[in-house]
């Protein structure tokens, strides 16, 4: 009898842990979103719905990766704890960090201790097309317009983190252009690879020093596969290159992601 009034508390607090996270995440997502108060988009005005989709550009929320994308990591993410994916996690891209704060809450919701969350970032924005190597990145405008939006300081991602109660030693930044701090980057597996920088260098350079250390069983996901035809291009260039046929799935209305086969 005694036994079994044991179980019984055992399960009911499981079910107390797991509802408690799903509130934390639940949480946190309408916060880095700013559903709460709801600002502007840089267009002036505000939309649950383009929100939601990731389809505007927040003047002060911290992503613009939308609810698609941040439910997307946590599908991601859970699965790849349950399953014991060994690897970290990292985002290419961060712009105001909402989605690598994201990664470190779910690690913190989970108590996972042993894994760390990338942030890599040129924090000043986009590089200058280089053109003569990728011609994709043939770029309608300068890049200093959007960069007067992009170009977020690596002080001011750490200040995110902190308001989120979210900086410690499991959160490493790697501050540069892709081309520079990839190659070398003492990263040794990855579980989850979030790529969001726009360019077909960016994408590419990515791809090529960090996909070979992505475990199988882990997560690709891709922001810009739809909003940006030079990043489908260098995913399906470099998908061909290196045969890769996992099936690409969809998350939202840009976002694509597959799991690592093989
Ligand atoms: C669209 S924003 C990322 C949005 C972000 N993931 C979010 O959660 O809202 C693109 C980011 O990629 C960065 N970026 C693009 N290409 C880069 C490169 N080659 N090297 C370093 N940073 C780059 C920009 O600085 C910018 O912060």
């Amino acid at each position: 009898m005694k036994k079994i009034n044991l179980y019984f508390i055992v399960i009911i607090f499981s079910f107390v842990d797991i509802s408690a996270n799903a509130l934390y995440l639940d949480l946190m997502k309408r916060c880095l979103l700013n559903l709460v108060y709801q600002d502007a988009n840089t267009e002036g005005t505000f939309s649950q719905d383009l929100r939601e989709q990731g389809r505007d550009c927040p003047t002060q929320a911290h992503t613009m990766i939308g609810l698609h994308g941040l439910n997307n990591i946590q599908n991601c993410l859970e699965d790849i704890i349950k399953n014991n994916i060994p690897g970290d996690c990292i985002e290419t891209g961060v712009w105001r960090g909402g989605a690598v704060i994201f990664m470190r809450s779910i690690l913190k919701a989970y108590n996972v201790t042993d894994r760390t969350v990338w942030v890599a970032d040129s924090f000043e924005g986009l590089p200058v097309p280089n053109t003569e190597k990728y011609p994709e990145d043939n770029y309608p405008y300068n890049v200093s317009t959007p960069n007067k939006i992009l170009a977020i300081s690596l002080e001011q991602v750490r200040d995110n983190f902190t308001k989120y109660g979210l900086l410690d030693d499991q959160v490493r930044f790697l501050k540069g252009w892709f081309k520079d701090t990839l190659p070398n980057a003492p990263i040794d597996k990855i579980a989850l690879l979030r790529l969001d920088g726009d360019f077909y260098e960016s994408t590419m350079d990515t791809l090529i020093n960090l996909y070979p250390k992505l475990s199988v069983g882990g997560y690709i996901i891709i922001d810009d596969y739809v909003a940006m035809t030079q990043c489908e291009k260098a995913i399906q260039d470099y998908r061909r290159m290196h045969n890769i046929t996992d099936k690409i799935e969809e998350a939202g209305w840009s976002i694509r992601y597959w799991k690592k086969s093989k």
